[in-house]
């Protein structure tokens, strides 16, 4: 048995709206655009819609008592900006701010600090018709509206705010986050674009939680995987450093240095990716008061890279695993004269391809606080799995108890050296609408019973995983067996 983690640290687990909630049209709220993905993919994939997602809009009451039951101190949610403001802008719809102080105080009466992200993917629809959402800068305003005024109504409950979910994801895989349409598809640039708004976006998020809230702290949840360089070879390792470049620092600097990353920058205006930025733009992110308080970290896998000289073909993207078998990934990124990403020959993957690493937890954690000095905070963290529901309605999920037991044990190294751990919220509290492959591909610690054709009842079952972590909580993160 091992040391507690510090007094005060907070257990909990994630989920975000459009994955959980469902009731997508119910109460006043409007198509977001992830009602309008989700829709291709289920008449693509066959993959279940967000119509009833995991139906937490009428089973929050449930939900929490499942989850004070594991001894969550904290959960991670995310508030539906379509549901607040159904049309982006305008008046607020009332019964959609309603659920959201439902929630919160229904979190809070069961002792757990609510940790609230203003934006996971679900843009309103509304913003896309009127002049393309995140493609067009006047989205910029349009959240800052919406910020403000969430903001100014939850200040006095919640403490913990974060920003705009995954940029470095939105960025690799924009048309399964954001909608982007047909004749944009083949414009690059554009994905930089998107996120250069979203960097305002979160960098004026940021300064509304310093203005308004007492005691306020505010981090943007980034997708987060470690790089490795494929060999000793010191070419690979210095390919190794462009990936860490474009793929993590180009956000990371941002949100604590308050300006882009060199070296990506660089080899984005070269490639023409450059996002186009106004007048004022950069004294905004360099203001003191946006620079984040906090990274909080969506970390699954760790990834690896490999020299790749002048003359290869350039493959700017990363493929994606669409079957959920093994070796099915759709293809790697290939950058001549700066990097290519490939498999790591050292690690197991997940059924899509996803690498298991848990040694890279404390990796990653000993090196951003190493080199950024700011707290942490593990919103994302899980192993997505098929599960099966047996007759006697258990769930033994021992491969998920076993990767989150190891992801516990390298975050616990990593403080144990000094670094400073807030949270640990794993993905996800309940099973969700995976954001790339329908319900099948489950992380949650309760199962929801219901499958990609079938929404069922939607009813909770307790899995095996349940059990687990509600031993490691009691503990204090000391009982892991
Ligand atoms: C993160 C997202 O990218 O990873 C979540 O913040 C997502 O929304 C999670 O569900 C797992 O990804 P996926 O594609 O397996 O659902």
């Amino acid at each position: 048995m091992g040391k507690e983690f510090p007094k005060g640290f907070l257990w909990g687990a994630s989920t975000s709206a459009y994955q959980v909630e469902g009731a997508a049209f119910e109460d006043g709220k409007k198509a977001s655009q992830q009602d309008i993905i989700n829709q291709d993919s289920f008449e693509k994939f066959g993959f279940a819609t967000a119509e009833v997602a995991s139906d937490q809009y009428h089973h929050f009451r449930e939900d929490i008592a499942l989850m004070k039951e594991m001894g969550f101190n904290t959960y991670r949610f995310s508030i539906a900006w379509s549901r607040v403001f159904p049309d982006g802008d305008g008046p607020v719809n009332e019964k959609g701010i309603q659920y959201y102080r439902n929630l919160i105080d229904e979190l809070l009466a069961n002792g757990m600090e609510p940790i609230v992200t203003l934006y996971h993917y679900d843009l309103p629809w509304a913003l896309v018709e009127r002049y393309g959402g995140w493609l067009d800068r006047r989205v910029v305003k349009d959240f800052e509206y919406f910020a403000r005024y969430v903001i100014n109504e939850f200040k006095d409950k919640v403490k913990y705010w974060t920003t705009v979910n995954e940029q470095s994801i939105i960025v690799q895989y924009w048309t399964q986050k954001c909608y982007i349409p047909e004749d944009v598809l083949k414009d690059n640039q554009k994905r930089y674009q998107i996120n250069h708004h979203m960097n305002l976006a979160q960098a004026i998020a940021n300064k509304l939680v310093h203005e308004l809230v007492p005691g306020g702290l505010a981090g943007a949840p980034l997708g987060y995987s470690p790089i490795y360089p494929l060999t000793s070879d010191p070419k690979d390792v210095m390919a190794m450093q462009n990936a860490q470049a474009l793929r993590n620092d180009y956000y990371t600097d941002v949100y604590f240095k308050g300006h882009y990353n060199k070296a990506a920058q660089i080899y984005l205006e070269e490639h023409g990716l450059a996002p186009v930025m106004d007048e004022g733009d950069l004294e905004l992110l360099a203001d003191p008061k946006a620079i984040s308080d906090f990274l909080a970290l969506n970390n699954y896998a760790s990834e690896c890279a490999k020299w790749c000289g002048e003359g290869e073909k350039e493959i700017q993207w990363s493929g994606v695993n669409r079957s959920g078998k093994k070796g099915e990934i759709s293809g790697f990124e290939t950058h001549p004269g700066f990097y290519e990403m490939c498999a790591n020959p050292r690690l197991d993957t997940t059924d899509w391809d996803w690498a298991i690493d848990p040694q890279g937890m404390e990796y990653m954690l000993r090196d951003l606080y190493n080199r950024y000095n700011k707290p942490l905070m593990i919103t994302e963290n899980g192993l997505g799995a098929y599960d099966t529901l047996t007759e006697d309605e258990k769930v033994h999920d021992g491969y998920r108890i076993d990767f989150l037991r190891e992801n516990i044990k390298a975050m616990k190294r990593a403080i144990d050296k000094g670094v400073e751990v807030l949270a640990y919220c794993p993905w996800s509290a309940v099973d969700v609408l995976s954001t790339s492959n329908g319900v099948k591909k489950r992380y949650g610690l309760i199962y929801v019973d219901r499958t990609d054709s079938d929404a069922k009842q939607c009813a909770r079952i307790r899995k095996d995983s349940f059990y687990w972590y509600q031993k490691v909580i009691g503990s204090n993160g000391v009982d892991l067996d």
